[in-house]
């Protein structure tokens, strides 16, 4: 099957407004569903909505049933044998808070990061710091936002012994780039530091196996990939995640409690999985790995890098517009993020340029900080960016975009350029 024919396969491309269909560039906050994830969700309700893991009657069997597949088919989707380090969380956020709370961490211990976290990834750190519990460092990327693996390396080399977990975007959600995972948790273990991806971005778009990679934690979330949302996965190996301590406690997680005793809690992944949970979700994602395995994911990003090398070639030739991330557009995986370098409002009547895109082409980007305001900032403190360049656009793909959508994403933004042309670059 050709690429797009999986357009087919995604009901919320069939709408029509305004005479158009949708053209939906914001893949990287939140990708579409196709049928089987809305029909296994659809199904959960109709046919056997009761809870997974209490009670013994066909319905909650069936629930467990589907809960156990669908984590198997997780754990194949990642390259792990043991379901039991597949642990379900509510997003990569709760993933990453996880690891922060129950890692045995003693004062003084390091954390390390790069300096374009996601919030999700920094902010859990800077509050244990706050708290005395750890010390927060970053390596602080080349130019180009790529990582910087020397650096990275002089600091574990300088801290000696005491890095004990790195912290790290995969893929970026700001600029597509992607981190040298391998070498990375190489250097990190030489120097007896645990690794934790922030594969957010990069397990929806590439062939990632956690056992070839040997990375110890690894997070992501499902609606980033064509699952449904409010539900994410923590990877962890095994031991490490046997002898961690506990973040979310109660009903699930215990094999018994007492009054007067501490309460006896069960291995993972029931461990962390407190309370009832979204078993909808849980099934969905289950699917949302079928489909993708179905299509390919080197296919995928062979087809993400395509579109972006597409609309790079159209784009960089503008003055008015400063690509965000390596100039090459295959290591920017499916992400193009842009500023222009002019205000792009010239009266208060005018609308934001992602509303304009949206209301008279049904065109969908994301604009702002995209959650990586460390980024911005250290950017505008060193002079390197202009405020009045603000926000930045990011235009994200997925494998049921098209060249013809580019076209469009194009001209309008071709459109706009010539608007503003009286206004100078600043
Ligand atoms: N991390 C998501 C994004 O980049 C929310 O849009």
């Amino acid at each position: 099957m050709k690429m797009n024919d999986y357009r087919d396969r995604i009901p919320s491309l069939k709408r029509i407004r305004n005479g158009k269909p949708p053209i939906y560039f914001d893949n990287a906050c939140m990708t579409l569903k196709p049928d089987i994830v809305v029909n296994a969700i659809k199904d959960y309700y109709e046919k056997y909505p009761a809870c997974g893991g209490r009670s013994h009657h066909w319905f909650t069997r069936e629930v467990d049933e589907k809960v156990s597949l669908s984590r198997e088919k997780i754990a194949n989707f990642i390259g792990t044998k043991m379901v039991e380090e597949i642990i379900f969380t509510r997003n990569t956020t709760e993933a990453i808070n996880l690891i922060g709370h129950s890692f045995p961490f003693n004062e003084g211990d390091i954390v390390i990061t790069t300096d374009k976290e996601h919030n999700s990834n920094l902010c859990i750190w800077k509050d244990l710091e706050n708290n005395k519990k750890i010390k927060h460092m970053y390596v602080p990327s080349n130019e180009d936002n790529s990582f910087n693996l020397n650096r990275f390396e002089d600091i574990l080399k300088k801290e000696n012994g005491n890095v004990k977990l790195v912290s790290i975007v995969h893929t970026s959600n700001l600029d597509g780039y992607t981190t040298p995972a391998k070498e990375i948790i190489e250097i990190a273990h030489k120097y007896k530091a645990l690794v934790l991806l922030d594969a957010a971005q990069s397990i929806p778009h590439k062939d990632i196996d956690v056992s070839e990679l040997d990375v110890d934690f690894l997070a992501f979330s499902i609606h980033k990939m064509v699952g449904p949302s409010g539900v994410g996965i923590l990877y962890g190996k095994y031991d490490l995640l046997k002898n961690i301590g506990r973040y979310n406690v109660g009903g699930d997680t215990i094999s018994d409690v007492f009054i007067d005793e501490q309460p006896i809690y069960l291995p993972p992944p029931m461990k962390f999985e407190a309370g009832l949970q979204d078993y909808a979700g849980m099934i969905a994602s289950g699917e949302a790995c079928d489909f993708l395995s179905e299509i390919g994911k080197t296919n995928i990003n062979k087809y993400e890098i395509e579109l972006n090398s597409y609309i790079t070639s159209k784009l960089s030739c503008f003055e008015e517009i400063q690509i965000i991330g390596p100039e090459n557009p295959a290591e920017r995986s499916g992400i193009f993020t842009f500023f222009i370098k002019k205000p792009t409002r010239i009266d208060d009547n005018d609308k934001a340029l992602d509303e304009k895109l949206s209301d008279e082409h049904n065109i969908m980007i994301r604009s702002g900080m995209f959650c990586v305001n460390c980024w911005f900032n250290k950017k505008l403190k060193e002079g390197k960016i202009n405020r009045i360049w603000f926000p930045a656009f990011r235009a994200s793909f997925y494998f049921y975009n098209t060249k013809e959508e580019v076209d469009i994403f194009v001209e309008a933004i071709t459109r706009e350029l010539d608007r503003l042309k009286d206004i100078p670059i600043f």
